[in-house]
């Protein structure tokens, strides 16, 4: 069984996704470690209440390269194979790159590569595009920027705000990041 481990910063429901198709078979894995670099993160309640080993510290203040050291050190120690970032809100640093080198996925609220960065919803909705969506990706050293896996087309509809369409993408990312997950370790199911 494929060991993942989650990095998340805030609400985590693209990991409560993950771990709900885990569940139910639909992914042949376990997570095997909840990261976070918040401790306050409601992501963290969620892996806590669910059981789940959890592991964090905060980042404020800690050179990246130490704070990655740190996090590597503890997915290893939990065996962990792939790492799914789930709203992270970090750059990772070259060494934690190389150590994952492609087993590192990530999920972005916009269709790649227009948008990378910090409110994809709103620099879509703000340029006026009529359909955007999101994009699951292994993670490189660059932000946002590494070899597409999945994507999903999400339309910008009359009337949208910022926030109606960032709830319609949410929607697309919580079918798109666990069913790229499942393709990716496998499924118990068809
Ligand atoms: C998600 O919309 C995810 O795509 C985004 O943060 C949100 C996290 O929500 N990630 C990025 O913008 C990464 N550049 P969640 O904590 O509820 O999964």
């Amino acid at each position: 069984m494929t060991r993942l481990g989650i990095l998340l910063s805030g609400r985590g429901s693209n990991f409560q996704a993950i771990h709900r198709a885990v569940e139910r078979g639909e992914i042949e894995a376990e997570i095997a470690l909840v990261v976070s670099n918040v401790p306050e993160a409601a992501g963290l309640k969620y892996a806590r209440e669910a059981g789940l080993p959890v592991w964090t510290m905060s980042s404020k203040g800690v050179p990246r390269a130490e704070f990655d050291r740190k996090v590597l050190e503890a997915l290893r120690e939990a065996g962990v194979e792939w790492v799914c970032l789930a709203g992270y809100m970090r750059l990772l640093s070259p060494e934690f790159i190389a150590a994952y080198a492609g087993r590192i996925v990530n999920i972005h609220p916009s269709l790649l590569p227009s948008f990378p960065g910090l409110d994809a919803q709103e620099q879509a909705f703000r340029h006026g595009v009529k359909i955007t969506g999101c994009t699951v990706h292994l993670v490189d050293e660059g932000l946002d920027t590494g070899p597409i896996l999945a994507q999903s087309a999400v339309p910008v509809l009359e009337g949208d705000t910022v926030e109606s369409l960032s709830a319609r993408i949410l929607e697309a990312e919580h079918k798109l990041y666990p069913a790229t997950m499942a393709r990716l370790v496998g499924s118990r199911k068809q």
